[in-house]
């Protein structure tokens, strides 16, 4: 899964199946259930860790018409001066961010250089600067554990930080965003802006998935970690960033062993040391032990 994944870690996967359409994805879910088959969607990896022993069952990859992005005609219910887009949960949020820049649509741009997928960055409510994905999110076309579609207002999914409330194993098959017309310069300038903001303060060169645990209500983990003294702290091919301490980063040789034993040293350390628990704002998926 080494290859599925922004760390650049992991072991195989039992089975990994690219699916294209709605119908195709019911029938599998379908077989799935009824054969008592563990599976997951990954997006574009950029928020999971892979164990080394890699994954048993079914990783499910969103593909063909879940890439898509179109604009949906005004309904008349819409707020003035916005357009509705409908992208798949399959499609990279940077086609997502390049198909607005060019119809001259903001509210994307806080999310330039997020190198998810639309259903990666909807599930996990992903945000920066100041702003959240539910935010443009007006509605969501969904397909529970039985195959079943349905579609639901963006308001009614339990959106939390980096988190939302739907069963599990509910899967985003398209989301609908509301955005507003602006000028194609005004884009640009606030991509390029945020694009600054991210290259001084993070390590985008090296893997890793970004930032690795949650904020703790009113508190930083960077700056908890950095408190503790872990910045540039090592196990194996796995290291806490000097840059920024809550990015764990793969040196080149980290297995995703290192990087979960340094995910519990800076647990460890941070509790003793604060009395807080920080937990993974990464999904790590399989059975860790
Ligand atoms: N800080 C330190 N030492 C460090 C890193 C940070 O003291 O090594 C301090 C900073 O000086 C600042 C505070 O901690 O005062 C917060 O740091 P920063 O502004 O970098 O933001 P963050 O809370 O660490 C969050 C998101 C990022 C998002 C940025 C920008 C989380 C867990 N992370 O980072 O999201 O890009 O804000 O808005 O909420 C991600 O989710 O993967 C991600 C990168």
């Amino acid at each position: 899964m080494s290859q599925y994944s922004t760390f650049k870690v992991g072991g195989p996967a039992e089975a990994i199946i690219s699916v294209t359409n709605s119908e195709d994805l019911a029938r599998l879910i379908h077989w799935l259930k009824k054969n008592d088959v563990n599976w997951w969607i990954v997006g574009r990896g950029s928020n999971i860790l892979v164990p080394d022993q890699g994954l048993a069952g079914v990783t499910i990859v969103l593909e063909g018409e879940f890439s898509s992005i179109e604009k949906l005609e005004s309904e008349g219910s819409q707020k003035e001066n916005s357009t509705l887009i409908r992208a798949g949960a399959g499609c990279l949020l940077s086609k997502v961010i390049h198909y607005c820049t060019k119809n001259c649509l903001s509210g994307f741009e806080f999310a330039f250089g997020i190198p998810g997928s639309v259903g990666g960055a909807v599930i996990m409510n992903a945000g920066a600067w100041g702003h959240e994905i539910e935010n443009l999110l007006d509605s969501a076309t969904l397909m529970d554990n039985n195959g079943e579609v349905s579609t639901e207002q963006g308001r009614n999914l339990g959106f939390t930080y980096r988190g939302w409330g739907m069963k599990p194993n509910t899967v985003l098959l398209y989301a609908t965003f509301t955005l507003t017309t602006s000028s194609r310069e005004e884009i640009k300038a606030a991509c390029r802006k945020y694009q600054e903001l991210r290259k001084k303060n993070q390590p985008l060169i090296k893997p890793s998935a970004g930032s690795f645990f949650k904020n703790p209500p009113g508190l930083s983990a960077g700056r908890l970690i950095d408190e503790a003294g872990l910045k540039g702290h090592s196990i194996g091919g796995a290291k806490i960033s000097e840059k920024h301490a809550n990015f764990i980063v793969n040196t080149g040789s980290a297995s995703a062993t290192d990087i979960l034993n340094l995910m519990r040293l800076v647990q460890n350390t941070v509790y003793k040391q604060f009395d807080i628990k920080l937990e993974p704002e990464v999904h790590i998926l399989g059975d860790v032990g």
